[in-house]
């Protein structure tokens, strides 16, 4: 768990600003050297804003029965959860690709789990642009046994 200097990032459900989601996926460029992705040499980093403000990193992690692999966004997630967050209010994205990446299927709905359908996901590109959706864009009428808003 790392949380910026400069975060300001306030606890509860406040909408989160642009600049927010820029530094959100900055903190997760800054370990994106840090995956473990020998197999397909595709690296990924995601960053999650929790409830209480403070910044959960992760980074995909492969292995050689291939099907074990961990993506970034499910391991930031796990790290928050680790470490007490409730809910997440963001999420950043980034593989430094020339196209901004989604998180695949899996992680929408896990990410759905703990973040409401409003939640901004952030991912950008190698050339800076930076592309903002929402939780509930990516994955519409996601399956949610706890009673949350659609
Ligand atoms: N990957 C992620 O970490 N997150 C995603 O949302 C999509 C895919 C990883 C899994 C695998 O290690 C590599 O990217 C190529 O699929």
């Amino acid at each position: 768990m790392t949380t910026a200097p400069d975060s300001t990032a306030a606890a509860g459900t406040a909408p989160v600003a642009p600049a927010q989601l820029a530094m959100l996926v900055d903190c997760a460029r800054a370990v994106l050297a840090n995956a473990w992705a020998p197999y397909s040499d595709f690296r990924v980093a995601a960053a999650v804003l929790d409830e209480q403000g403070r910044i959960h990193l992760g980074v995909n992690v492969e292995n050689a029965s291939y099907g074990l692999t961990n993506c970034a966004e499910r391991v930031a997630i796990g790290a928050a959860v680790a470490a007490g967050a409730k809910r997440i209010l963001a999420v950043g994205v980034t593989a430094q690709k020339l196209h901004p990446i989604t998180p695949c299927g899996a992680c929408r709905q896990v990410i759905r789990e703990f973040a409401d359908a409003d939640a901004p996901i952030a991912s950008d590109a190698a050339d800076g642009t930076l592309v903002i959706c929402t939780a509930g864009e990516l994955l519409p009428a996601a399956f949610l046994s706890l009673v949350q808003p659609a």
